[in-house]
């Protein structure tokens, strides 16, 4: 991750709370913040041209350094639009003491998740997409052990309120799980400015597939604006017959997942050929005919989230008359 982490600092000791206002930024619905970065200071990323700023100018008393828990408050929000939430924690050995802390990120009532570590130099992030039902967001971090928690950045977007938004219980929070970009021909991960909305997209390979791939622009943008060089790489099965296939495990059978496929047509079909697939999910039928568009894309999502399950098996199959395999873009599991 690119971001100036360095300027890594502990805030110990008295006063919890750090305000943040919006700054004049020129990304529109960003706010950026390198915490510890000293408040005179502010910059842009080289690679991705953001500009952070301090939390410190929002510290109520000059006096910090030493807490024992820090809480952020993001105001200037509004209540019932949909955020993205993106924390990132950079240990780098600050108290030398080779040993990253572990503790709990909470986010209002909900516990979003443990931070740790898998070693010192690791920068951590977690995610969320959420819709806030007050003008204000809290995360904070709470210790479970003896150790100072810490954050080194965090980052709000804001989002099309018709994308993501399908989920049945808006109080709850979606955190990010996976977000893949299949059949990438560069290998890279790609944020804003190709995405708009700042989603990090990570190149991923799914089993036995081919690449398909096009140098045409995206015409058809929904409420996802998904990158135009993300949604233009794609995977169809090595085996034209075989499904198109994706999985993963979980520890809990009650975790609940939303799942986020994206789809695009790469290739100009001739009339005598149709791409259409159906999508089960551990060999239940849950979405069907998919039919991608041209140069257009189009999102299938869970309106329900899927549990019960140790292993998600996630499979298209091409329809009796279809002429093509299926394809898949990019997926999110939340
Ligand atoms: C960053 O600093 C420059 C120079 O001090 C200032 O003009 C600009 O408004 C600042 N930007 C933000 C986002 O605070
Ligand atoms: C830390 O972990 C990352 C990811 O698991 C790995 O790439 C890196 O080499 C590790 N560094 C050290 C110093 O162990
Ligand atoms: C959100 O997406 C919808 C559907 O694509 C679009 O009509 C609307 O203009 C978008 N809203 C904003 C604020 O961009
Ligand atoms: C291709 O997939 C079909 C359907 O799953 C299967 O029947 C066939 O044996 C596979 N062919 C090869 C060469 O693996
Ligand atoms: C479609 O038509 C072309 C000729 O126009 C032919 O070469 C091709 O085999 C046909 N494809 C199928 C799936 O029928
Ligand atoms: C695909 O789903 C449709 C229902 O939408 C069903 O009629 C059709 O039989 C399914 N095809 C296959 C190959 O599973
Ligand atoms: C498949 O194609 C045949 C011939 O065009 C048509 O009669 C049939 O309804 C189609 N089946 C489906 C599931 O679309």
């Amino acid at each position: 991750m690119g971001m100036l982490l360095h300027f890594l600092l502990v805030l110990f000791g008295v006063l919890p709370t750090i305000f943040v206002l919006i700054q004049a930024q020129d990304q529109s619905g960003f706010i950026s913040i390198d915490c510890g970065l000293p408040a005179h200071l502010n910059y842009s990323a080289l690679d991705t041209g953001i500009s952070y700023i301090s939390d410190a100018k929002f510290i109520d008393t000059g006096v910090t350094k030493r807490i024992l828990s820090t809480e952020i408050i993001l105001k200037h929000v509004t209540s019932g639009n949909i955020y993205l939430i993106r924390a990132s924690f950079y240990y780098g050995n600050y108290d030398n003491l080779n040993q990253p802390p572990q503790f709990d990120l909470h986010f209002g009532a909900n516990v979003w998740d443990t931070v740790n570590f898998p070693n010192v130099s690791v920068t951590t992030t977690r995610e969320i997409i959420y819709t806030p039902s007050l003008d204000y967001i809290q995360p904070c971090l709470v210790n479970t052990g003896s150790r100072t928690p810490f954050i080194s950045a965090i980052e709000l977007r804001s989002l099309n309120n018709t994308a993501y938004g399908k989920y049945s219980d808006k109080s709850s929070v979606l955190s990010l799980s996976f977000r893949s970009d299949i059949g990438s021909i560069t290998n890279l991960q790609y944020r804003y400015k190709d995405d708009v909305n700042d989603r990090i997209w990570f190149p991923f390979q799914l089993n036995e597939m081919k690449r398909l791939s096009t140098n045409e622009d995206l015409l058809g943008q929904g409420s996802y604006k998904l990158p135009a060089i993300v949604m233009s790489t794609a995977a169809i099965p090595v085996n034209a017959s075989a499904p198109l296939q994706l999985e993963w495990e979980t520890y809990n059978v009650n975790d609940r997942f939303y799942l986020y496929m994206h789809f695009n047509e790469v290739e100009e079909l001739a009339a005598n050929e149709t791409r259409e697939f159906n999508i089960t999910v551990n060999d239940k039928f849950w979405f069907g005919p998919e039919i991608p568009g041209y140069r257009s894309v189009n999102t299938i999502s869970s309106i329900r989230p899927l549990t019960g399950a140790k292993r998600y098996q996630i499979s298209l199959y091409k329809t009796e008359n279809s002429t093509l395999p299926p394809i898949l873009n990019a997926y999110e599991v939340y």
